[in-house]
């Protein structure tokens, strides 16, 4: 194996980390019985299929079938090699790891070669427009300005804000480096003209950059420095193969460990406003890309967190699209909901620098509203309360509020607070109350229904249906055939019971019917070589198909008795090798005919290929009798 590290020394980083705080990075983890459960981070779901096992040190999605260690997990999440894998592995768990092995942690080079391209160019026209801005007299207004805004140059650094200067530099840098011209063309970072010249997309802008989730830059948004009637104040990349702007969240790659740590998510309007807000040490801060939030956008925070909170600016437009964002995020996430206004309608960047980072920061720790409280506020907005009749529609309106909420406390609390506001009978407006619930059931509309409220399964309170194979538990996937249990935990015992390996190793003629299980036996061969003990984590180190490594870990997710006995692997062997003579016949014939093969005998390896196609038909015959 290519793996340059010494194992003692993967071993020791294996070990210093634990993968459920590893994992717990990227994935919101709860425990149900022994494992803990999480939305996998490998494909889309809603309800939890991925699981933890913190005894084994392991991972296994029961809906996908990915899995392993720690290390796999981050290989697969991120796109990385194994040294880089180990490396970052050693970061978390603050392992020092010499110079020379983690210089061979380069960065692995993703499958896609104009991706790779693309992710270079940005990451290089970062470097260089933040350099114009720090380093360079070009730079000197942009960074007077953003000073003025209050950003200081750590600030800038952190976000690795930069600068693109009047004239046009970009491009010809590019030139000056032999870039391929198409692969500028579709970067997104100049425009072409109808003869198809280009020249720099951004000209005069502060650019901010909008990283992935794993911190690589893929587009810029450019702020005008100053205001300008015939230009956009934002001017954001297009879209290119790196960047999708439903699927990105500015600051999401910064703001998830604080996000995990706080437990709550802060959604902001503005770039600047998260910034700003990151300065006064609120770092769980995102914005989506000056759009209402997409679906995609939303997936990406349930993942790691069960709480948001919305803060926008606290002006009228503010609340209007606070309003949206609670409608919308009812509607469609199982996220719970609150919202942070600052005072006197400023946006939070305004308010920072007007009352300072003490009062900023209390805003967030005193100032939550729940999405009740915030609408009781907001259906005032053009309505004028001395006014009876406005008093009325307002009142009709905030029990229409109360009437959706499911917890009788919360409703009663809100009850109080207009009984004291109108001086109203609290009978009356329980009597009033109860009324709109029952209207409200009557009418309810599929599409007013109420947002989907978390399922204990959702919860991650209970693990998802119980597969005693650790296989899949998806809708589409079949049924194993009685061997294919069998191979199943036979592979088990062997791997975990020395003396099960060394009585079935014993027999000359035992293999396994499907190919996977007989290849990770043979891996196991050459483990035990070098290895004296069992250990899945090591062992899916020292494989190097990543579909058996997943097939193996799954093994250790089957719901079965810890010890064994001789009858039990006796019954398993018999199931294997005799209840299909057929797998038998057909790996004696394969054998047959690449020996036919070599000896270039035609006339054999034409009869031996009919013989194994009836064996094939026979086969599949056995199995469909097997599911029955
Ligand atoms: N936006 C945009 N295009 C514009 C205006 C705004 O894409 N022409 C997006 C940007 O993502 C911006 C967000 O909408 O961050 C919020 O807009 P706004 O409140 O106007 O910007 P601020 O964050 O207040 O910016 P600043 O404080 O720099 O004026
Ligand atoms: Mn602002």
């Amino acid at each position: 194996m290519a793996n340059l590290i010494p194992e003692e020394k993967v071993d020791q980083v294996r070990s210093a980390v634990n993968i459920a705080d590893f994992i717990g990075q990227y994935v919101q983890l709860k425990k149900a019985g022994k494992n803990l459960f999480g939305l996998c981070p490998f494909h889309e779901e809603r309800t939890p299929s991925f699981s933890v096992n913190e005894q084994k040190q392991i991972f296994h999605c029961f809906s996908c079938g990915r899995g392993g260690n720690v290390f796999s997990f981050i290989m697969e999440l991120e796109n990385l090699s194994f040294p880089e894998a180990v490396s970052k592995v050693a970061d978390f768990g603050h392992i020092d790891l010499p110079a020379t092995y983690t210089a061979q942690a380069q960065p692995a080079k993703p499958k896609d070669q104009l991706q790779s391209d693309l992710l270079d160019l940005y990451a290089d026209s970062a470097k260089m427009y933040q350099h114009i801005l720090v380093n360079t007299e070009l730079g000197e207004s942009a960074l007077a300005y953003l000073h003025e805004r209050g950003l200081d140059d750590q600030t800038i650094a952190t976000f690795g804000i930069g600068y693109a200067p009047k004239n046009q530099l970009l491009l010809d840098f590019f030139k000056a480096h032999k870039t391929d011209y198409q692969l500028l063309r579709q970067s997104g970072l100049f425009i072409e003209n109808q003869a198809g010249e280009l020249r720099d997309r951004f000209v005069d802008r502060v650019l901010f950059p909008i990283k992935d989730a794993s911190g690589r830059v893929i587009a810029f948004s450019g702020r005008i420095l100053t205001k300008s009637p015939d230009e956009p104040k934002y001017l954001n990349s297009p879209e290119t193969k790196l960047f999708n702007k439903r699927s990105v969240l500015f600051n999401f790659d910064l703001a998830r460990g604080a996000i995990r740590q706080r437990k709550s998510v802060v959604l902001f309007e503005g770039f600047m406003d998260v910034i700003a807000a990151y300065r006064a040490g609120i770092q769980n801060g995102v914005a989506s890309m000056g759009t209402s939030l997409t679906n995609e956008q939303i997936y990406m925070l349930e993942r790691v967190t069960d709480q948001l909170y919305i803060c926008y600016d606290s002006d009228m437009p503010g609340q209007k699209a606070t309003d949206r964002a609670l409608k919308l995020l009812g509607d469609n996430s199982r996220l719970n909901l609150g919202v942070i206004q600052m005072p006197d309608g400023m946006d939070p960047d305004e308010y920072l620098r007007a009352a300072g980072t003490e009062k900023f920061v209390q805003v967030f720790d005193d100032g939550k509203q729940t999405p009740t409280a915030f609408e009781m506020q907001y259906l005032r907005h053009d309505l004028n309360l001395q006014n009876t009749q406005d008093q009325l529609t307002y009142l009709a309106a905030v029990l229409k509020q109360l009437a959706g909420l499911s917890s009788n406390v919360e409703q009663d609390l809100y009850l109080n607070q207009l009984v004291q506001e109108f001086g109203l009978d609290k009978a009356d407006l329980r009597q009033q109350l109860r009324s709109v619930v029952g209207q409200q059931t009557v009418h309810r509309q599929p599409t007013q229904a109420a947002p989907p409220r978390l399922s204990p399964e959702a919860a991650g309170l209970t693990p998802p249906p119980p597969s005693i194979d650790g296989t899949p538990t998806n809708m589409n996937a079949a049924p194993l055939s009685r061997v294919e249990r069998a191979e199943r935990l036979l592979l088990y015992r062997l791997l975990h019971d020395h003396d099960v390996w060394l009585r079935v190793m014993a027999l000359a003629d035992f293999h396994f019917v499907h190919d996977q299980y007989q290849n990770i036996l043979a891996d196991a061969e050459a483990y035990f070589n070098t290895h004296n003990r069992f250990e899945l984590a090591i062992f899916t180190d020292f494989m190097t198909d990543e579909h058996l490594k997943q097939v193996v870990t799954s093994l250790e997710f089957m719901d079965i008795a810890s010890e064994t006995s001789t009858e039990e692997v006796a019954d398993l062997v018999n199931v294997i090798m005799n209840q299909h003579p057929v797998a038998e016949q057909i790996n004696g014939k394969k054998t047959e005919l690449t020996a036919a093969k070599q000896l270039g005998n035609q006339d054999l390896v034409q009869r031996l290929t009919l013989e194994l196609i009836e064996l094939y038909r026979q086969q599949q015959q056995v199995k469909q009798a097997d599911n029955l």
